[in-house]
């Protein structure tokens, strides 16, 4: 097990705090933060030109005042763009922010990263080596990252480029064959869709020395029922229903 996964707390603020804030941006880092989460999860994706931004969709229809597909558009474009409007005019002008300026945010907040890579298919490479060219520069070593995403080929990728950081697969249901899919990609940890908790799988998967991890769960009483089956974590739009019982 990577050491990295000792860190780990219960609660993983998603996309921040994505439910009182603009996922993915720094408000919503910054309310995590004050929420009590020691680690949050943000996804980046690549914009046209190839640079790393912090965005959870293909398009930038739902969460910014642009349109169109994020690969598609130049980052002269995306860093210009209103990511906050969408959600309440009070976050009005806030931006999409670059891989880097996600790290200096994080490094000042003081928690830990689970960073998600999104990508087309067929651009798994280049996105992992847009990314890792930033991390590999721009992380502090020694501070707790977890790389995680749905596509195996990205998590190959970053077996390579970014052999330092522990893998989780990111997956809707726990597969049968998960001990196969793990080991192909040497994870340390498995993130499934709440719906599908099964617990089963999840003693198995605990036994055979495996994190797991469980998104979304905004309801304590569920997040409590998963961590009894031997969750981990819980991603939680919501942290404070989780760590303070509000
Ligand atoms: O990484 C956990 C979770 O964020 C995966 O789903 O769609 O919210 O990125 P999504
Ligand atoms: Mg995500």
């Amino acid at each position: 097990m990577h050491r990295y996964y000792d860190h780990l707390s219960h609660v993983i603020g998603h996309r921040g705090a994505c439910g009182h804030c603009p996922e993915n941006t720094t408000s919503s880092l910054r309310k995590a933060k004050s929420l009590g989460c020691t680690w949050v999860e943000i996804d980046v994706c690549l914009t046209s030109d190839g640079l790393p931004v912090i965005f959870h969709d293909d398009t930038l229809n739902r969460c910014t005042n642009g349109e169109g597909l994020m690969l598609k558009s130049h980052s002269s474009t995306i860093l210009e763009l209103d990511a906050g409007g969408w959600f309440s005019p009070e976050y009005s002008g806030e931006k999409i922010l670059t891989l880097e300026q996600v790290i200096h945010e994080i490094i000042a907040l003081d928690v830990n990263l689970n960073l998600e890579i999104k990508s087309h298919l067929g651009w798994e490479p280049e996105t992992v080596a847009a990314v890792a060219r930033v991390l590999n520069e721009k992380w502090p070593s020694d501070k707790p990252l977890i790389i995680s995403s749905f596509l195996p080929e990205i998590l190959e990728e970053a077996r390579i480029h970014l052999p330092q950081f522990p893998r989780g697969l990111n997956i809707d249901v726990i597969p049968t064959n998960w001990l196969e899919r793990l080991s192909e990609i040497d994870a340390g940890s498995l993130h499934f869709y709440e719906p599908f908790a099964d617990p089963a799988k999840i003693e198995a998967l605990k036994r055979a020395g495996y994190k797991v991890m469980c998104f979304t769960v905004n309801n304590p009483s569920r997040a409590q029922e998963l961590y009894e089956m031997g969750v981990d974590s819980v991603f939680c739009d919501y942290p404070e229903r989780m760590i303070t019982g509000q």
